[in-house]
């Protein structure tokens, strides 16, 4: 298994370009399964997770290419030949789960394995199932699959979510592109990858209103087809690298960045001594003066602070001014990442969902291990900061999310390397 060596050594300069949004394309993805037509993305990411996605839709007969050095992503499901999702692909990623409501909707038939446990938390699908149950679906759980059937097809309904899941917005509005009648969600999701999914099943013949508030209206049509869509920028990535001039001093340039994007994020920075600003080309975030100052932070749905990059922040909060409460509220257990800090100098307690930071003037490297994809670059982000070198061990979770971290990292002056595993 490969590791990430890292060795602090000051300020970071010059300018990162930011990769299209992971979790936006893992559900454009499956909206291929939704039209005959073919479905091309341009601006996608080059992410394991990305692979994976592109293994499940091969096994349901889907043909997916990769072309120019996997940004842009070509697929078409003319002739789908299973609509089951098998436990060995959905087991890898939860967000295989987003390929039930399409294949429901086309083809009236859906078995999807549950995905099972996750590192942060339990993670069930109860929503996704009450939602496409209130357009029509007779679910049943058998040997772990859920097995979804529409025999009439789907008929639209107004249907509103107990809480206002990401995944289950997507596998719901997909699903009612298809049904017949209106759809009424309300408490959707409000994410940035939701309104990009809207805009690209719009481009595919879609009627859909109300993407990005609590509202959507999804009127339902016959067929959809074929269209090009552009990934909107990755928000987490932009986020996760606004924070390394933010913890090592200096300023660097995120290309593709857009304030309405990360704006509770940046909110939080400019809280800490951060200065984050719009340029032309992205964001340009500086920091000249001294540590930064502890903020408290809370997660929350869209456009609440991401917990994506609670972890991150954590990193930052290590070596803050004073001490910072961290409240995670979407996952009941993410903070793994903390004992891993702790082996470098942190000062962090945690009780149950909040953890408490107390900064410390310099943290020192350690050989640390990555337990899943956010924990995993915020180790690498206080290795940058920290004193002599740190080890990040089992960077297979950082492959899930970070496309050339090391060329993007080294390219703003960073110290860090590869070191290939036996
Ligand atoms: C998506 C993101 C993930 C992000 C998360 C929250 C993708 C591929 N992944 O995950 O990176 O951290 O949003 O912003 O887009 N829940 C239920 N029942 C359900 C569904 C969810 O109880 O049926 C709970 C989950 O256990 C979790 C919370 O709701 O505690 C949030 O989950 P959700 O918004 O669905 O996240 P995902 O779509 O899985």
């Amino acid at each position: 298994m490969d590791s990430i060596l890292v060795t602090g050594n000051g300020p970071l300069n010059g300018q990162i370009p930011i990769a299209g949004a992971k979790n936006a394309c893992l559900t454009l993805m499956p909206a291929t399964l939704l039209s005959e037509e073919p479905l091309t993305l341009t601006n996608a990411p080059r992410l394991s997770d990305i692979k994976t996605m592109t293994a499940l839709l091969q096994s349901l007969g889907a043909e997916v290419s990769s072309l120019q050095d996997g940004q842009v992503i070509a697929m078409s499901s003319h002739d789908l030949t299973s609509q089951t999702a098998d436990y060995e692909i959905v087991r890898k990623m939860r967000a295989s789960n987003l390929v039930l409501g399409p294949l429901l909707a086309r083809f009236g038939e859906a078995v999807v394995s549950l995905p099972g446990g996750c590192a942060i938390g339990a993670r069930p699908m109860d929503l996704h199932v009450d939602g496409l149950e209130a357009l029509g679906a007779e679910i049943e759980l058998k040997d772990g699959y859920l097995h979804a059937k529409a025999p009439g097809g789907l008929k639209g309904a107004v249907h509103e979510m107990r809480f206002a899941s990401v995944g289950a917005t997507e596998n719901i509005v997909m699903a009612a592109t298809l049904a017949k009648g209106t759809t009424v969600l309300m408490n959707a999701a409000r994410e940035p990858e939701i309104v990009d999914l809207v805009e690209c099943l719009r481009k595919m013949g879609a009627q859909i209103s109300g993407e990005g508030t609590s509202t959507i209206e999804i009127q339902g049509v016959d067929r959809l087809h074929g269209a090009t869509h552009q990934v909107v920028t990755d928000r987490i990535e932009l986020g996760t690298y606004m924070l390394a001039p933010a913890i090592c001093g200096g300023e660097v340039e995120l290309l593709g960045g857009r304030m309405s994007l990360v704006e509770s994020f940046a909110a939080k920075l400019d809280a800490a001594g951060v200065s984050v600003a719009e340029t032309t080309n992205g964001l340009k975030v500086a920091r000249k003066n001294g540590r930064v100052t502890s903020v408290d932070v809370v997660t929350e749905p869209f456009p609440g602070f991401p917990t994506d990059l609670q972890a991150q922040m954590m990193a930052l909060m290590c070596t803050a001014e004073g001490t910072a409460v961290l409240e995670e509220r979407i996952f009941e257990n993410r903070f793994m990442h903390a004992p891993e800090l702790v082996r470098m100098g942190a000062n962090i307690e945690v009780h149950g969902g909040t953890a408490t930071v107390t900064g410390v003037e310099r943290l020192k490297g350690a050989p640390v291990m990555a337990t899943d994809l956010r924990a995993s670059v915020s180790l690498i982000l206080a290795g940058l900061a920290a004193e002599g070198e740190t080890t990040v061990s089992r960077v297979y979770h950082l492959d899930r999310g970070y496309e050339h971290v090391v060329r993007k990292l080294e390219g703003v002056g960073a110290k860090i390397e590869r070191i290939k595993g036996q």
